[in-house]
């Protein structure tokens, strides 16, 4: 991925530009018909397209066709009034720009003419200069407002899509170092005839529990990857322990138990692994604190843990080691059944059962 901070794209809308008279269409209306030509003819010199109607009810019909930035409506009219009018043509096109010409100014009108949100308020008799310092300040308010909507909308699709690909990026990078880390347990698994493949099916034993236990999909998915890693500690224990073909002597074993702390050494930099962490950590402990590496006890235990520790024994079990021949699946039940409540929590065993039935390819 390759980006910075400053690469806005091409589809940013950065920089303002004022639009020029031609492309901001004024729509006005006064029931004086004198005052509506002089006022159009002033317009129309500046180089607005001005469209005038002696009627409100016509500007409306010209408002609803769209296109039109200005509104300049006078307040006193027969049938619809300006006010009515001001308030119909914002309804139509909220962004409109609207200045309210009036004769007989008061406060009321005033007030009014703020709270519909009318630019700007003008006085008969105008004068042209009058007239074209309110339309210019008006318009340059309206491209302004515009601009700023058109930032805003911007702005927020490139946040959430930048937030996208961050989160994209994270999720590739968190998955290349499971990615990793497994491929160094196959390559380590691979070395041993009675392990290939060991760490593979204890994972998907997890998973499957993970799901009968009814866990949220984040915790299945770090069961499955606590599965995976458990044993990752192993790839420093010597393989002339690893591979010796009679029983651990003291020392030996004391090698072997290191393997969780190591498992912790090599996945503790790794943040988005932390709860999977928490789940390997505590794959060798037992209920009745006869487990290592601290002999945890009773409350101490997540279901995470116990799912790792029960999926790890019985897929042990019923593969085949060099000092012993496969257990059956269903003297591994039986072993962990009678176990049930001293080492391992009776729903985590119950739990395997399950997935078992479920997905009878699992038993072996
Ligand atoms: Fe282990």
């Amino acid at each position: 991925m390759t980006w910075s901070p400053l690469d806005v794209g091409d589809d940013s809308p950065l920089g303002f530009a004022l639009p020029a008279p031609e492309d901001t269409p004024i729509t006005l209306v006064d029931d004086e018909p004198s005052v509506l030509s002089a006022l159009g003819r002033v317009l129309q010199r500046e180089g607005y397209p001005v469209d005038t109607f002696e009627s409100a009810e016509k500007a409306l019909e010209r408002i609803k066709r769209g296109g039109v930035a200005l509104l300049i409506s006078d307040l006193v009219m027969p049938e619809i009034g300006g006010m009515e009018a001001v308030r119909r043509a914002l309804e139509e096109d909220p962004n409109l720009a609207v200045i309210i010409l009036t004769g007989a100014a008061d406060k009321k009108t005033a007030v009014e003419s703020l709270r519909l949100g009318v630019d700007d308020y003008l006085e008969k008799p105008i004068t042209a200069d009058a007239l074209i310092e309110s339309v210019g300040r008006v318009l340059r308010r309206r491209a302004q407002d515009d601009y700023r909507r058109k930032l805003e909308t911007w702005l927020r699709n490139e946040v959430s899509r930048r937030t996208e690909e961050v989160q994209r990026y994270s999720q590739q990078l968190e998955s290349v170092s499971v990615a990793t880390l497994s491929t160094l347990i196959r390559a380590m698994e691979g070395k041993d005839q009675y392990m290939k493949g060991h760490s593979e099916r204890v994972s998907k034993l997890c998973e499957r529990m993970g799901q009968v236990l009814g866990l949220e999909k984040g915790e299945v998915a770090d069961l499955r990857t606590a599965g995976l890693l458990h044993d990752v500690g192993m790839i420093a224990v010597p393989e002339s322990i690893m591979h010796k073909q009679g029983p651990l002597n003291d020392v030996e074993y004391s090698k072997v138990r290191e393997h969780v702390a190591i498992a912790a050494q090599i996945l503790e930099p790794l943040p988005h692994l932390a709860r999977a962490l928490g789940f390997v950590r505590s794959h060798h402990e037992r209920l009745n604190g006869s487990g290592y590496p601290t002999g945890l006890r009773g409350s101490d235990f997540t279901i995470g843990g116990q799912v790792v520790a029960v999926a790890e024994v019985y897929a042990s079990l019923t593969e085949e080691r060099a000092h012993r021949p496969a257990h059956s699946p269903v003297e591994a039940l039986e072993t962990l059944q009678g176990s049930q409540d001293i080492w391992f929590e009776g729903r985590a065993v119950a739990a395997l059962v399950m997935a078992l039935k479920q997905d009878p390819q699992l038993k072996r």
